[in-house]
């Protein structure tokens, strides 16, 4: 025979189990309840486990310490205290209109956490209650930042090109270049930026594919000795221009991964044209492979410009670069790195920098052999 549960064990079930803080609050500022959730989240004062009828009955304030959130409560107690309808009416006095007390909401910080502060208040007759919900909202306040970031980045970067491409195609409109010479140097730099600015779209559109894994990996047999040989072929000429030595150690006949070979060509390409390019002139570059345990770790050593340690954890993020002015001299939008780290997690292969500020940078990294 099924056992009914009573409707006060569900209630309790229901707020333990909540993913929110519930809190409830007496006309002034005692905790009549207080769910779990809300003990484990909440700054109380380094007071380790408070249970939830350990603090039945304490006031607000000997608990929390956040001031926003106290001296919100204090704020709609108070309001109570004026238009609750407890107040005797003189004899012959105009009945005061009933106000409905008005819920708050509110935003704190607490324990480098964010978190919503929902405060409604309940009337009932003589009675006075003040119930809190407290949401987490950390995920949520970040992931508003990164968009935010993201568009003023963007922004940015598509400003800098489109100036220049007005700025000298209007000179040339206006008529104000006669030799054909200095014509064509303009179309030259409108014909760098728009290059740039059609680099930067193409590198947003992998970059969001990715994310949103519409571009899923089909996995397919790649051949890396001949992927890593090829692709270390193709900078050769570039190299050489920049006065940088580039050599490869890559054996003959790595075993095969699986994989979707563009994706990992383009984890080459992007490591190989940093190394080129954070490298001065009469540096070198190594693209090397080696068999580890069932896995192939490919690296690629460089003897550039390093990055600094307290750099090191940001360079994988959009955007990020170290130095903002030289890179983008040098053409980046330093989006690179980012794709390298997706395409990297896509395909279950680990990456790793190691790097000396003015010795040299090692980006690897191993992907299983199949
Ligand atoms: N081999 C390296 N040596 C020194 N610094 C590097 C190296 N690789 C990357 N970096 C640093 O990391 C930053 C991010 O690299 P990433 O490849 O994402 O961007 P980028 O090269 O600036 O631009 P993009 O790759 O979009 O053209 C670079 O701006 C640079 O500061
Ligand atoms: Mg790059």
């Amino acid at each position: 025979m099924p056992v009914k549960m009573g409707r006060s064990f569900v209630l309790g079930a229901v707020s333990r189990e909540l993913r929110s803080g519930v809190l409830v609050l007496d006309s002034c500022a005692r905790v009549l309840y207080a769910n779990p959730y809300i003990l484990r989240y909440i700054a109380f004062r380094s007071e380790e486990g408070l249970s939830e009828k350990g603090v039945e009955g304490r006031e607000l304030s000997s608990l929390i310490s956040n001031p926003t959130l106290l001296a919100t409560v204090e704020a709609m107690l108070a309001y109570k205290s004026t238009s609750g309808g407890s107040k005797e009416t003189e004899p012959g006095a105009v009945e005061p209109e009933e106000v409905e007390p008005e819920e708050v909401e509110i935003e704190i910080e607490e324990g480098g956490r964010s978190f919503s502060v929902r405060g409604v208040p309940i009337n009932e007759g003589e009675d006075f209650t003040l119930l809190l919900f407290l949401n987490d909202i950390t995920e949520e306040k970040r992931l508003e930042a990164i968009k935010r970031d993201f568009v003023a980045n963007v922004s940015h970067e598509l400003r800098t090109p489109l100036a220049a491409i007005k700025g000298y195609s209007e000179t040339l409109l206006d008529g104000g270049v006669d030799d054909e010479e200095t014509s064509r140097e303009f179309l030259r730099v409108i014909d760098r930026h728009a290059t740039r600015m059609s680099r930067l779209i193409d590198d947003l559109l992998t970059l969001s594919r990715l994310e949103s894994q519409q571009m899923a990996i089909v996995p397919t047999p790649v051949d890396l000795s001949e992927l890593l040989s090829s692709t270390q072929m193709s900078f050769r000429k570039h190299a050489e221009d920049k006065g940088v030595t580039l050599s490869a150690e890559v054996p003959e006949n790595l075993p095969v991964v699986s994989g979707d070979r563009d994706r990992l060509e383009q984890v080459v390409v992007n490591l190989l044209d940093n190394a080129i390019k954070y490298t001065p002139e009469g540096g070198s570059v190594i693209l090397k492979a080696t068999l580890e345990c069932g896995a192939i770790k490919v690296e690629v050593i460089d003897t550039g410009i390093g990055i600094p340690e307290a750099d090191m954890p940001r360079i994988f993020e959009r955007f990020y670069r170290v130095d903002k002015a030289r890179s983008r001299d040098l053409g980046g939008t330093g989006l690179g790195l980012a794709i390298v780290k997706h395409i990297m997690q896509g395909h279950n292969g680990t990456l790793n920098v190691e790097s000396s500020p003015g010795v040299g940078t090692t980006f690897s990294f191993t992907l299983k052999a199949s």
